[in-house]
């Protein structure tokens, strides 16, 4: 049986084979991505060359350590492919991101990859996205109406993200909040909805955007799901 970070690893070094010579990819962010960024930097030694726009400063301060380059977004026309992790995939393919705090430059990256792979340990499949707190970024000025609408208008809990004691900040200045939906049966309606309050910015609910699932098993399997 394998540990949830053995599986990581195994992901990790799995979804390094997709990334082929001389590409534009989008590189994600979290824990599972770690594994992969780890394995790029050994093949980037080995001869492998790929254009990389990063989703985090987390993710660009991994590739630095493995002396990897990066550009930026505006640098490039498109990216072929985008490979992160998620915190749910529900049975068609929508995820609940941003469990890392990363998910605004996750989502801007990633729609703009012609296609999406998400590496996730076998946990994080559900039928219905939800029982993660979905994380909804906001701007700082005015959070807490928000929050209260949020709360309101669902009749659910909202919390602000909170590190160390303090308010958790973005990469992009703004803050978090986990809002405790359970179940989410409709999550494009939702993601539009949510977008039409003031002050948010973006959630973690990435419908239709997934292009493959690959999913590691603690018996060492790995499935690949299209969709
Ligand atoms: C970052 O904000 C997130 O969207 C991550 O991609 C997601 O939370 C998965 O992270 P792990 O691989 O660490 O579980």
């Amino acid at each position: 049986m394998l540990t949830q970070d053995d599986i990581k690893q195994k992901l990790g070094i799995f979804a390094a084979d997709f990334i082929k010579q001389d590409m534009f990819i989008g590189l994600g962010t979290g824990s599972t991505v770690y594994y992969l960024l780890r394995e790029l930097g050994k093949r980037k030694k080995d001869g492998l060359h790929f254009t990389a726009v990063c989703t985090s400063v987390q993710t660009q301060n991994i590739l630095k350590e493995e002396d990897i380059a990066f550009v930026t977004l505006d640098d490039v026309e498109k990216l072929q492919l985008a490979i992160d992790g998620a915190d749910e995939v529900d049975i068609n393919g929508n995820l609940i991101k941003g469990g890392g705090g990363a998910l605004l430059q996750e989502k801007i990256v990633e729609s703009n990859a012609d296609e999406l792979i998400i590496i996730v340990d076998e946990k994080k499949n559900v039928e219905t996205l939800g029982a993660f707190p979905l994380p909804v970024e906001v701007i700082r000025f005015g959070w807490k109406q928000v929050q209260q609408k949020i709360e309101n208008r669902y009749n659910i809990k909202v919390a602000l993200r909170t590190k160390d004691g303090k308010p958790f900040i973005t990469d992009h200045q703004h803050f978090i909040l986990d809002c405790y939906f359970n179940s989410i049966p409709n999550p494009a309606q939702l993601n539009t909805d949510l977008h039409l309050l003031p002050g948010v910015v973006e959630t973690g609910l990435f419908t239709g955007m997934a292009t493959q699932i690959v999913t590691g098993y603690s018996n060492g399997n790995i499935a690949v799901r299209d969709l």
